[in-house]
């Protein structure tokens, strides 16, 4: 069966391969620098919300070299919105070294060596940029295997099977279209809920539609409760200015302009971490969810004496090109309906 499969995903790929800005069309060589940025932004990233930071970052950086010249603060404002901060401070890293090399390197053995290269991109990266051989296994490929061969083991401990089961259907020869073509099908026919196995070009295969239940897979481990925190976060104002602060490398949202904020724990004082004595005035709280805590942050507001030296004060009404992260962004319209009221 495990042959077929494969010719059957690729003649359904060569037909039905979704349209991205980030593949080569048409039998051009694909630019691995363009595949590795591609496949970086779209780790835990829907292909909707891609598109557009795809298309200004290739549109400033056009090349692997202008981002390795490109300032770090630059890089981190251009990412603001995608989440997942680190992929954009890897993403810097990532690419001086391969400046410094000279060009990407096109095995996924060498690949991994890089910053922010795990095992998913390494293999994507070297079958779609340089057509190599290797197992491409993302979400969307998970759950087309798990599909296929109806596997009963939940996930995460299924993963190792899973990968082995999509290496023994991986082709030696096209392995970035079958991984890509994988990719299509998990997004647009083998959906994770109401899938469309009418028109899988698999529906013949399925172990798991023939046993009339393809919803059923992949079987998860339940999930543990998201742990609460809470903290305060403040809104300094002085002369049209906003202060915000560079957040420290490591850590949440590391390296990302923000307001500043108090500590993120199981409960918080009001006024814990204020960043000086003023008359805060209580302007709501704001929630937001990351992948291992859901957050709640109140705001407080108030405006300031005066400015230290060092410290960074951004113009209120440019405040949407500070390039800051969802939970900022969204504290900081509370801040604005502040300021104009007051
Ligand atoms: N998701 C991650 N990489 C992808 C790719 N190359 N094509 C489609 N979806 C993807």
């Amino acid at each position: 069966m495990s042959v077929d499969a494969s010719e059957r995903i690729l003649r359904w790929y060569d037909s039905n391969a979704r349209r991205l800005p980030w593949r080569a069309r048409g039998g051009a060589v694909p630019d691995p620098y363009k595949v590795w940025l591609s496949e970086i932004m779209l780790q835990q990233t829907t292909v909707a919300a891609v598109r557009g930071y795809y298309e200004a970052f290739t549109t400033r950086w056009p090349t692997v070299e202008a981002l390795a010249a490109a300032e770090d603060g630059e890089v981190m404002a251009a990412w603001a919105g995608l989440g997942y901060y680190a992929r954009a401070r890897n993403l810097v890293a990532c690419a001086r070294q391969v400046a410094a090399l000279g060009d990407f390197p096109d095995t996924e053995a060498e690949l991994l060596k890089l910053p922010g290269i795990g095992r998913y991109t390494a293999a994507a990266v070297a079958a779609i940029a340089f057509g190599q051989r290797a197992v491409v296994v993302d979400a969307n490929v998970e759950r087309v295997v798990s599909r296929l061969f109806a596997i009963e083991e939940a996930l995460p401990g299924a993963r190792p099977a899973l990968h082995a089961l999509a290496d023994t259907i991986t082709p030696e020869k096209r392995a970035g279209d079958f991984a890509q073509a994988m990719m299509d099908i998990g997004a647009t026919i083998c959906t994770p809920r109401a899938p469309a196995c009418g028109i899988c070009p698999l529906m013949a295969e399925c172990a798991a539609r023939r046993a009339g239940a393809p919803e059923a897979f992949p079987v998860k481990a339940a999930k543990k409760a998201r742990p609460r925190r809470r903290g305060n976060a403040y809104w300094l104002q002085h002369d049209g200015h906003v202060l915000l602060v560079r957040r420290p490398g490591k850590g949440m949202l590391g390296g990302m302009l923000g307001l500043p904020t108090g500590a993120w724990a199981e409960s918080a004082e009001p006024g814990e971490g204020a960043p000086a004595a003023a008359r805060w005035v209580d302007a709501g709280s704001v929630d937001h969810v990351f992948t291992h805590f859901a957050l709640n942050l109140r705001l407080y507001c108030a405006p300031a004496q005066g400015r230290e030296a060092g410290e960074i004060w951004w113009p209120v009404e440019r405040i949407e090109e500070a390039g800051l992260p969802t939970l900022f962004a969204k504290l900081a319209a509370r801040g604005l309906a502040w300021q104009k009221a007051a």
